[in-house]
């Protein structure tokens, strides 16, 4: 009788932590009514980030929320995921219109983008860390947030996407730039986001890109559109490390600063264009790559993971709501050390270093 008492309180318990919660109110401007779905952890950093996590076409927040590893990542690390609905039938973003495409413009990207700074407004979410990865069309939409909404987004994630702009035109489905024949110079696709937010100065956010060889829904020209890769690299076509969209807006060489091979798993490599852009082409993946939540952590500064080449290495979860950044002296083995925006100390305790993740997150390892 007792056992059974303790184990319904510890299902009571299990469900509490892994619930999806509808948000209802009134969260600001929101023209096309998508849906707001939000996980909140038990216990958050102080202040918290918060990750928007875009389903694919056909998919929904719910759907997403059990797909992806997300919700357990920041039971772990302390941060809210924000699991927005796509408004139409069949579940699709909308990346096509100008609306969606304009800084403040509407379409389905103003309502994600009014979910993000209502949680920055009235959740105590830190502005400077709030991040988005999708998959498919929500890897679409994770690069029109990041072109559209520079001042908004740390980072973004893209998992089997388009280039921003891509699919711009009157219909939902662009077939030229499914099939990976839209082509256009860096600067023709680095000017379609300055467009976005015209007279906007400020820092861009990171960009993780993720495609796979064999996608036949979205062709891998896509991934280098994307990262400005115009030819195909396998099946005998050479490859011509031109670095498109994201390298153009974010001032980055057209060559790579280095290329790791079976980065994070085999068959994939990683191209690191500078601390702020990478792009991971996996060798006979389709549509689309499977979500790699610990690597993005990691990108992010979320969390910790198998970036760069760097030994894959865990850290202690967070464990207290109110832990704040140290105020200065030296950083314990995992802290965070430096980065943009990062008032807390720099200094790590031996025999740790300060490693610098991506331009937001630097960490004692
Ligand atoms: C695109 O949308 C913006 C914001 O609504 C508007 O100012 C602009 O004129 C539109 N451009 C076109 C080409 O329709
Ligand atoms: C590379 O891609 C461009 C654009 O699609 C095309 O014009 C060119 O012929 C391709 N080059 C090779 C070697 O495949
Ligand atoms: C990864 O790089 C290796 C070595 O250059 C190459 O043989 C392989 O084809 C590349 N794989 C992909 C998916 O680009």
């Amino acid at each position: 009788m007792f056992f059974k008492a303790f184990q319904s309180l510890t299902l009571i318990a299990t469900a509490y932590a892994a619930t999806l919660q509808q948000f209802t109110g009134n969260f600001g401007s929101n023209p096309t009514g998508v849906g707001f779905y939000y996980y909140k952890p038990a216990t958050l950093q102080n202040p918290p980030p918060v990750l928007v996590a875009a389903h694919e076409c056909t998919g929904s927040a719910e759907g997403y929320f059990g797909e992806t590893t997300w919700s357990s990542l920041a039971d772990q690390y302390g941060f809210y995921v924000i699991y927005p609905n796509a408004p139409t039938a069949g579940g699709c973003w909308d990346v096509h219109t100008n609306a969606t495409l304009t800084h403040n413009g509407g379409g389905d990207s103003l309502g994600i983008v009014s979910m993000v700074r209502y949680a920055i407004s009235n959740w105590g979410v830190d502005s400077t860390r709030a991040f988005v990865s999708g998959t498919s069309s929500g890897a679409m939409m994770t690069n029109v947030l990041i072109g559209a909404y520079p001042d908004v987004f740390a980072g973004g994630a893209a998992f089997s996407g388009v280039p921003f702009g891509c699919f711009a035109g009157p219909n939902a489905w662009n077939t030229q730039c499914a099939l990976g024949e839209l082509i256009m110079t860096p600067q023709q696709w680095g000017q379609l986001v300055f467009n976005a937010y015209p007279g906007y100065t400020g820092p861009r956010p990171s960009m993780q890109v993720w495609h796979g060889t064999a996608d036949t829904t979205l062709y891998p020209q896509n991934y280098y559109e994307e990262v400005g890769i115009p030819n195909n690299t396998y099946g005998g076509i050479r490859i011509n490390l031109i670095v498109k969209q994201w390298t153009d807006v974010l001032g980055y060489s057209q060559t790579p600063t280095s290329v790791e091979v079976n980065n994070p798993q085999a068959e994939y490599n990683r191209s690191i264009y500078g601390p702020k852009f990478q792009a991971i082409l996996a060798q006979g993946v389709g549509h689309t790559v499977p979500v790699h939540e610990t690597d993005t952590l990691a990108f992010f500064g979320l969390g910790s993971g198998s970036t760069s080449s760097s030994p894959t290495t865990t850290p202690p979860p967070v464990t207290s709501p109110t832990s704040s950044p140290p105020s200065g002296g030296t950083v314990a083995h995992w802290g965070q050390c430096g980065g943009i925006g990062w008032t807390g100390g720099t200094v790590c305790q031996a025999p740790y270093t300060c490693q610098a993740a991506n331009a937001y997150y630097s960490q004692c390892l």
